[in-house]
């Protein structure tokens, strides 16, 4: 199947950087949002991300010109993704959010259209019932910042058609990206899954006072060479990522998280990460 136009629902931290980087590759790409204002911000951040391309020389004026034609945001889901090709969600990582807007989405879209989700850990399976067709539906697993890393897990489940997997694997590398094509799907897929494990750990030595977020970053960052220790990375993705993700596990039935009551505290009190400007770290 041939992906001409894609839609993305949800314009926050990833959602923008997708449809902005398929956009530059050529697409003909709508943000949706529901939030209000949310809209203006997408299009004064992509206006000052292709500025400063211009401005850096990555791209012409008429490369820029011509993906801003392809770029629209709007706040109307029927207008987006009713003759979407391909439907992005990257909304909140919260279950029910996710599978109110995935039934409304089944009302609306093609009967021909793929449904790929954003999302960081739920296999698509969970939502295969908000479908009537559920073998376009599959995951799409971008890594922040999405217009600058290469990596994307497409995870196929077992309702999801071989053409569909491909398909999404084919449009990722159209635009630039290094994918892998998952076939058994499993929560948290590939890399979120080797990260866990660590961030894990670098909680348990915080939650009993062997070392701070800092010092657990420091270990990573210098004694292992990785380009950021979790609490660093965990300040750039949002850490109220972290926590609807802990929150989750926990009301499951899972043992409390380490760390939990400190970063539920952070959530409470606006300390987000880079997003607020402050987190683990100043950054204002
Ligand atoms: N933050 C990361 O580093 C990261 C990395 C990979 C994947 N993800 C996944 O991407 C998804 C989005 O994460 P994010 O960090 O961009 O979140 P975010 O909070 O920055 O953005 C979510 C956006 O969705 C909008 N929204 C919420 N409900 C909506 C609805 N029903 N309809 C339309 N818009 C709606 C909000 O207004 C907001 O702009 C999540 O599933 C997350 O797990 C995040």
């Amino acid at each position: 199947m041939e992906i001409r136009k894609v839609c993305v629902i949800g314009g926050g931290l990833m959602g923008r950087q997708i449809a902005l980087c398929s956009a530059i590759h050529g697409y003909d790409v709508v943000v949706y949002d529901s939030f209000a204002g949310v809209p203006e911000k997408v299009r004064a951040w992509a206006e000052e991300y292709l500025a400063g391309r211009i401005a850096k020389g990555k791209m012409t004026e008429a490369e820029v010109a011509a993906t801003k034609a392809r770029f629209t945001v709007g706040d109307d889901m029927e207008a987006a993704a009713g003759d979407a090709d391909l439907v992005i969600e990257a909304i909140v990582e919260v279950y029910e959010a996710k599978e109110k807007l995935f039934r409304q989405l089944n009302d609306i879209i093609r009967p021909d259209a793929i449904v790929a989700t954003n999302s960081s850990y739920m296999v698509s399976s969970l939502f295969q019932n908000c479908f009537g067709d559920a073998s376009r539906l599959c995951n799409c697993h971008f890594y922040n910042p999405a217009l600058v890393m290469k990596f994307v897990e497409v995870v196929q489940g077992p309702h999801t058609a071989e053409e569909t997997g491909k398909t999404v694997f084919d449009f990722c590398k159209s635009i630039g990206k290094i994918p892998i094509l998952m076939k058994k799907e499993i929560a948290g897929f590939a890399a979120n899954r080797i990260t866990g494990v660590v961030n894990q750990e670098g909680r348990y030595l915080v939650q009993n006072g062997y070392l701070t977020p800092q010092e657990v970053d420091i270990a990573c960052e210098e004694g292992l060479k990785y380009p950021m220790g979790p609490f660093r990375l965990m300040d750039l993705t949002g850490v109220d990522l972290t926590y609807d993700l802990l929150k989750a596990l926990y009301e499951g039935g899972a043992p409390k998280p380490d760390c939990y009551d400190l970063i539920e505290g952070m959530v409470k009190e606006g300390r987000l990460g880079r997003k607020t400007g402050h987190g683990f770290y100043d950054y204002v």
